[in-house]
């Protein structure tokens, strides 16, 4: 959502044009498999699909059609089951949740109401309705339980379900493997992005020393060098809690991966294939990253390094929006909204690097930071205490720049993602950093 000055009519266009594409994005993500695999668990790490599907009905009812237009509740009986706090998610499909179609009637209702609000939706009333901050907010929410049931459909066992186009095929990446980033401060975080959620505000000045970040993620074959000298063996790479994990839980490579015939083959979305070597590693938790990183002699970004990388423009003293400028992402920047279904060969989107020539620090896959998350100075929980608030501590780790899977409208230089270190279901890979040594 770019300009904060857009008309009255402008801005209405452009809430409803996001509403309509996350539905379009849920519905196909809940059409394409048949009602006993919409109400099973495919992993205890996830819901249900007809929960998400009630679940993004449900936030849309609170907060489209109760906070912003005061109805009433519709069915007041069912917030409990679909409040994340309540239930965790392994507990979901025990619930007495709405059937697909009462699901798929509920979340419609809600849709039609909302759409009838946003007609007629004043934009500067109230804080919440400012720029069309809910109904962003909405979108958004929607856009991110999409990338959620993509996640689910990866680990959904049985056939193929969803197809997407491959990315174009690139020229092979020539420019260098790592770029400077000169030392200073920068403006980290935004306070005049409309729809920018709690957790990247206020814009606030932050010191960066001097520091070489990778221009690309770190690639498949990068990482099966790790795997072949012997890098899940080798205590000296790991934290100790990450080394305790893989041991416990005998992870020796990716989530999806197994060796066959002398090669890495990987499953990804119903089809075993082999593992592209120049695409970016993806489905790695935070422990492989950092052990990764430090047999490279290198290590992850902090979050700071990582968005100055992204948004620092060292021509005009300024943060901008994305790397390439403030112009809202299309096709030619970044691998975004589910278009493809995997990400591009490393050194793809030239269109979409930053002035300094770091590629593809938006889309394609998470990348993990060192940090964890944490509150900016100047933070205020804004609308809720449960969207960010309640996270922030050591427990987990910012993940930023967003993954083939993620909608433009949740995706931008000061969005923040955050999840243990553990985790790796996830679209999640990395690139890694050094400082510079003092000369
Ligand atoms: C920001 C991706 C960590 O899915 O847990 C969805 C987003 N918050 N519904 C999550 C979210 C409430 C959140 N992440
Ligand atoms: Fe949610």
């Amino acid at each position: 959502m770019n300009d904060p000055a857009l008309g009255t009519e402008a801005l209405r266009e452009r809430a409803l044009a996001t509403l309509v594409t996350a539905r379009d994005r849920t519905t196909l993500l809940t059409g394409c498999v048949d009602d006993p695999d919409l109400t099973a668990q495919h992993s205890p790490l996830m819901s249900p699909l007809v929960w998400d599907l009630a679940h993004i009905g449900n936030q849309e009812e609170q907060w489209l059609l109760r906070a912003v237009a005061g109805q009433e509740a519709l069915r007041p009986e069912i917030d409990s089951l679909y409040d994340a706090f309540e239930h965790p998610r392994a507990e979901r499909p025990k619930l007495p949740l709405l059937p697909p179609a009462e699901a798929r009637r509920y979340a419609a209702e809600v849709r039609a109401r909302a759409l009838d609000v946003l007609e007629h939706a004043v934009f500067d009333a109230s804080r919440l309705t400012r720029s069309g901050f809910a109904f962003g907010m909405i979108a958004q929410h929607e856009q991110q339980h999409d990338e959620t049931m993509l996640i689910t459909h990866q680990l959904r066992k049985g056939p193929q379900a969803l197809t997407a186009p491959d990315p174009r095929p690139a020229p092979p990446f020539t420019g260098p493997a790592e770029v400077l980033v000169p030392g200073g401060p920068f403006t980290m975080g935004t306070s005049t992005e409309p729809w920018a959620l709690d957790n990247e505000r206020p814009a606030h000045r932050r010191e960066v020393p001097p520091f070489w970040i990778d221009t690309t993620p770190v690639t498949n074959a990068a990482y099966q060098a790790f795997i072949a000298d012997g890098g899940y063996d080798d205590p000296r790479w790991w934290q100790p809690e990450g080394w305790d994990h893989i041991r416990r839980h005998s992870v020796r490579a990716p989530l999806f991966w197994h060796r066959e015939g002398g090669q890495w083959l990987r499953r990804r979305f119903g089809v075993t294939e082999v593992v592209p070597p120049d695409e970016p590693v993806m489905h790695v938790c935070w422990y492989e990253a950092d052990a990764y990183a430090r047999w490279a002699g290198r290590r992850l970004p902090t979050e700071a390094e990582w968005e100055k990388a992204a948004r620092h423009d060292p021509a005009g003293d300024r943060s901008t929006r994305y790397p390439w400028g403030d112009a809202d992402p299309g096709p030619d920047h970044a691998n975004l909204g589910q278009r493809h279904l995997r990400p591009a060969p490393a050194g793809s989107y030239p269109a979409g690097q930053s002035p300094l020539g770091v590629r593809q620090l938006i889309g394609d896959v998470w990348e993990w930071t060192a940090s964890d998350f944490l509150p900016y100075p100047g933070f205020r929980a804004y609308p809720y205490r449960e969207y960010s608030q309640v996270f922030f501590g050591p427990e987990y780790k910012v993940l930023r720049g967003g993954s083939f899977a993620v909608d433009p409208v949740a995706c931008r230089g000061t969005f923040r993602n955050w999840d243990y270190p553990v985790r790796r279901q996830i679209f999640s890979g990395f690139r890694t950093a050094r400082s510079q040594e003092a000369d």
